[in-house]
């Protein structure tokens, strides 16, 4: 037993002493004053000046035993003493703006910070402070939290079906296909119909009181859709179109299939449809100003060869991928954040049983720039609301470990 007690004192000690180092002077480096060397476990003098603190400045907000009054205010209890250092710190250069904690700071010297960090770590975060419902409820949650946006695309689909096929493969003359379609692409398509910027006495009924996540579902959903090629046939000459298509290739690919997100893939669409919408432009009665000056100058037989030779080009689909699922994005985190959140880096926070009002708050923060952090920037970046949502639950439900060692087994 004293064995194992030393052991584990050497893993901290190692696992504490790091930070210690890397801002220690290099051996060998000229130095006129000898540094002393900082001892790296709190002692009780310490722990208990740091409770003092709390008791007088901050409990009012984050709880004397680190466990905050409300929801926005973040849990303090048994995070890692490096990384509480350095977020008051942050508050103090402004790096970190909040200017109820900046006031609450301004007055503490070094020593005071330090202590009042290890006196929060030194506490232990009850299972249930996270949300009740998120605790309630650990097991459930993560997958029950996800809707999974090509399925509820694929609901949303079945009236979309008479005109554009099974799968958004299209069989009729005139009839777009939207099967492997640019994602970005669709979604604007559908938003102009709703506001009527794009005009069509079939389209505007169909999608006219849909919200913004059901058009983006169903636009998930047919870029997923493996494409084929349109089925009925050109009257134009396809070989005479391919001349005529150099022209086209910048935008919309090569072969017809765009890899810009927001322009149209070509290949294997309906011939009589592009034909239509190539007109439209033509005549002005479609609007984007790039296409239009671009098809004005072609006649009507360009215009039914192009059409030909895109419609015999094979689709290959669009660029879209499935979201992560909470699962997965979790996964992620836990690299850095540790098993279920908890984390065994000294810099890096616990996340597990955090509030999950505060979590979203924070999270939401890093892919606004509101809080400026390069790592989490870009990990957030392109995530939506409710996958925020979602992981906030996640890790609001996961059982805080104040300290974690995770060994593997010896050989
Ligand atoms: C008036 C309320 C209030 C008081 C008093 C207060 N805080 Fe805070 N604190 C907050 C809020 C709100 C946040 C979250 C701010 C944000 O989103 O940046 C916060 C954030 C923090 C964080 C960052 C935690 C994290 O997970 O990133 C630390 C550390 C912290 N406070 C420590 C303290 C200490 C130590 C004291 C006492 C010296 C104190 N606070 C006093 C309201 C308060
Ligand atoms: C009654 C037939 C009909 C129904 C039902 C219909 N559409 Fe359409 N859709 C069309 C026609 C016709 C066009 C081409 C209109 C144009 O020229 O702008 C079109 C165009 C589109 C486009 C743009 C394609 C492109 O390449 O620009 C999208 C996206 C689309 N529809 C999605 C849907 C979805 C999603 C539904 C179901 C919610 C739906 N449509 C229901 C007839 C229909
Ligand atoms: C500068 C980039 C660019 C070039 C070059 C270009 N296009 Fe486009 N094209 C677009 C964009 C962007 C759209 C979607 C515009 C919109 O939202 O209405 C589009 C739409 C279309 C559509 C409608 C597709 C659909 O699904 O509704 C057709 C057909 C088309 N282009 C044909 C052509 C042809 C033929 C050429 C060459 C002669 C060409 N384009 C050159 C950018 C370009
Ligand atoms: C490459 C490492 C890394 C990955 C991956 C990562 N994080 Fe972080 N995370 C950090 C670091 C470092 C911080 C502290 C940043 C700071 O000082 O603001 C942080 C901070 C946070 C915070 C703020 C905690 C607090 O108490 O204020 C939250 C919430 C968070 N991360 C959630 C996540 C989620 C959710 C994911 C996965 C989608 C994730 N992180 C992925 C390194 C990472």
């Amino acid at each position: 037993m004293h064995r194992m007690m030393y052991v584990l004192a050497l893993i901290i000690a190692a696992w504490i002493v790091a930070p210690v180092h890397a801002s220690a002077p290099k051996a060998g480096a000229k130095s006129k004053t000898k540094e002393p060397v900082a001892h790296i476990f709190a002692s009780p003098v310490e722990v208990r000046a740091g409770r003092a603190i709390a008791e007088q400045t901050c409990a009012r907000c984050h709880g004397v035993d680190g466990i905050s009054v409300e929801a926005s205010v973040p849990h303090l209890a048994s995070q890692h003493a490096d990384y509480l250092y350095a977020q008051l710190l942050a508050y103090k250069d402004g790096a970190r703006k909040k200017a109820q904690m900046r006031k609450s700071i301004k007055a503490f010297n070094d020593d005071a910070l330090r202590n009042v960090a290890a006196y929060y770590f030194s506490l232990d975060l009850p299972h249930t402070a996270g949300s009740q419902q998120a605790a309630s409820a650990d097991a459930q949650l993560t997958s029950a939290g996800d809707v999974d946006p090509e399925q509820a695309g694929k609901a949303a689909s079945t009236g979309c079906a008479s005109c554009h096929g099974k799968d958004g493969n299209s069989a009729l003359p005139g009839m777009p296909s939207l099967a492997g379609q640019n994602l970005e692409y669709m979604v604007n398509a559908m938003q102009a119909y709703r506001a009527a910027s794009r005009k069509d006495p079939m389209m505007r009924p169909a999608v006219a009181l849909l919200n913004d996540d059901t058009i983006e579902n169903l636009a998930l959903y047919y870029a997923l859709q493996a494409p084929k090629a349109s089925p009925t046939s050109a009257d134009g000459d396809a070989s005479a179109g391919k001349p005529v298509a150099t022209a086209c290739a910048e935008c919309h690919g090569a072969d017809g299939n765009s890899t810009k997100p927001d322009t149209p893939s070509l290949a294997g669409q309906d011939p009589r449809y592009l034909i239509n919408a190539t007109q439209a432009y033509k005549a002005g009665m479609r609007d984007h100003s790039a296409m239009q000056s671009i098809v004005s100058s072609l006649n009507d037989d360009d215009i039914n060869n192009v059409a030909a030779y895109y419609a015999s080009l094979a689709p290959t689909g669009g660029t879209a991928r499935k979201p992560l699922t909470t699962a997965q994005w979790a996964e992620r985190c836990d690299r850095c954040h540790g098993l279920d959140g908890n984390s065994t880096d000294p810099q890096i926070p616990s996340i597990s049983s955090q509030g999950e009002e505060y979590l979203a708050k924070a999270m939401t923060a890093y892919r606004e720039r509101d809080r400026g952090n390069t790592i989490m920037r870009a990990m957030l970046k392109p995530i939506k609301d409710v996958e925020i949502e979602n992981l906030a639950r996640h890790y609001a439900g996961k059982r805080r470990k104040s300290v974690v060692f995770v060994t593997i087994p010896c050989k």
